[in-house]
């Protein structure tokens, strides 16, 4: 074994961003990294990057360029850019930025190890491949270290929507399931680690797949009723879904799988069927509103989140108040709404009808205004009620805990005794801007 090196990572975009990264940690492990909090004791800085939108993308080159002092200092620091910007434009920032020893993409952080190695003998490396095998399977077992007590767990990579902004089909690849038989002795291997709440991680989730015993296809709804049989698994959550992968028995989940917590993440992007159709959807505002009322129908209160796009080519102002008027319609617990960031590569990045950035601005604030209303509404009506609440960490003074509660609100709770993975009843008392408080039952 190598002296031991200090790893540094930085994460940007989504949940499974922050699952690469913990396992990219792992994966270096047995070349001699532990993790630091730090850029500035590090002997290697991994950057793992989403391109999501342009502001997204644009951080990794001032961020990189915040390095430039470290690097001097410290020639044999290595550094890396993993994540979905590595894949778009992995060449682009080996050219721009000549102090990168290393570029992965999402889909080879499996050969992390061997890239390492070369990078330590001068040799600049780029690997953008977008192999078949299961980049998790080849990644070493997990250490036996104890974890809190939540943890997210990969089950699906890539998409085949191909909506009409957005680059994750071409930074994550093709629709893919991991097996049945590894999702649950990973998350067995979880629990017995201390973690109590999983939340299943994909681009498309509920599009999962995956090879179950005998061969057969098991979708995500038998995928969940079987993990919850799994002693000391508490609670099981799921993201990114797309409402046309709702299939019957994932919306009956809900009204019937105890762990299956009430909350849901359901994007729709937009309430005016016209720019529905320009996105390349494949919904339409009728379909989504049908199927919210069938999930509510199954699981009445709930949570429901959303993401949606303003200043999407050709929007005018009638298809946002379509939006608005789906918005007020649905009533979400809490959302995501960003501003078109038209995206290289994209089908919509060359189309006519860009929409002016000041009239996206106005959209974006009048949209949010709204949702931070339903928001707080939806808050405001937990007062009073009793809730399970998992709890995660110390609060801001003694005495006081931070756990998430069913519904995924923060819920701070005075109490003595009460310790990181306990699971309790809680009366909510009060709600904030931003979080619940409440006392044990
Ligand atoms: N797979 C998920 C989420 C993908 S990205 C899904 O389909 O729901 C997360 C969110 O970013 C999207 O739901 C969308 O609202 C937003 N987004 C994606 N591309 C974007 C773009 N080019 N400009 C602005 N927002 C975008
Ligand atoms: Fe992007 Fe659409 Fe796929 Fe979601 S479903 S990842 S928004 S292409
Ligand atoms: Fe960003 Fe890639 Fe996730 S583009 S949102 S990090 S899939």
């Amino acid at each position: 074994m190598s002296s031991p090196k200090k790893l540094f990572i930085k994460t940007y975009g989504c949940q499974m961003n922050v699952y690469d990264s913990e396992r990219m940690a792992e994966a270096l492990g047995p070349a001699g990294y532990t993790e630091v909090s730090s850029p500035d004791e590090a002997d290697m800085i991994l950057l793992n990057t989403c391109h999501i939108r342009e502001k997204a993308a644009e951080k990794v080159y001032s961020e990189l360029g915040r390095f430039k002092g470290l690097k001097a200092a410290k020639p044999d620091l290595k550094i890396g850019v993993a994540g979905c910007v590595a894949q778009a434009e992995g060449r682009e920032i080996m050219e721009r930025q000549p102090m990168v020893d290393m570029v992965v993409g999402p889909q080879s952080y499996h050969r992390l190890p061997e890239m390492e190695a070369k990078a330590g003998r001068g040799t600049r490396v780029v690997d953008t491949d977008m192999p078949e095998e299961d980049k998790f399977e080849k990644l070493k077992g997990r250490p036996r270290a104890k974890r809190g007590p939540t943890a997210f767990l990969t089950v699906q990579e890539g998409c085949d929507k191909f909506c009409a902004f957005c680059v994750v089909p071409y930074t994550r690849g093709t629709e893919v399931s991991r097996p049945v038989d590894r999702v649950l002795s990973e998350a067995r291997d979880l629990v017995s680690r201390g973690v109590r709440e999983i939340t299943l991680l994909g681009q498309n989730v509920n599009a999962y797949h995956g090879q179950g015993p005998g061969g057969r296809d098991w979708g995500l709804a038998r995928l969940i009723r079987t993990l919850a049989e799994i002693d000391g698994l508490e609670r099981i959550r799921f993201t990114t879904s797309h409402p046309n992968d709702m299939e019957d028995d994932l919306i009956a989940a809900h009204g019937d799988c105890e762990k299956l917590m009430p909350y849901l993440h359901l994007p729709v992007q937009s309430g005016s069927d016209r720019i529905l159709k320009r996105m390349n959807r494949s919904h339409t505002r009728d379909s989504y509103m049908r199927l919210i009322d069938r999930i509510r129908e199954a699981r009445p209160d709930l949570a429901l989140s959303g993401d949606f796009i303003v200043g999407f080519p050709e929007e005018t102002d009638e298809d946002f108040r379509d939006t608005m008027d789906l918005v007020e319609q649905v009533n979400y617990a809490s959302c995501f709404s960003f501003k078109y960031s038209s995206r290289p590569g994209t089908p919509a990045a060359d189309r006519k009808g860009q929409v002016d950035p000041a009239v996206s601005s106005d959209r974006l604030i009048e949209l949010q205004a709204l949702l931070n209303r339903q928001q707080q509404a939806f808050m405001q009506n937990m007062v009073g009620r009793e809730v399970g609440v998992l709890f995660e960490k110390a609060g801001r003074h003694p005495g006081q805990m931070v756990g998430k509660s069913d519904h995924l609100h923060a819920v701070h709770v005075e109490a003595e005794g009460l310790q990181p993975g306990d699971l309790r009843r809680v009366k909510i008392t009060s709600a904030g801007a931003n979080s619940l408080a409440g006392t044990l039952l």
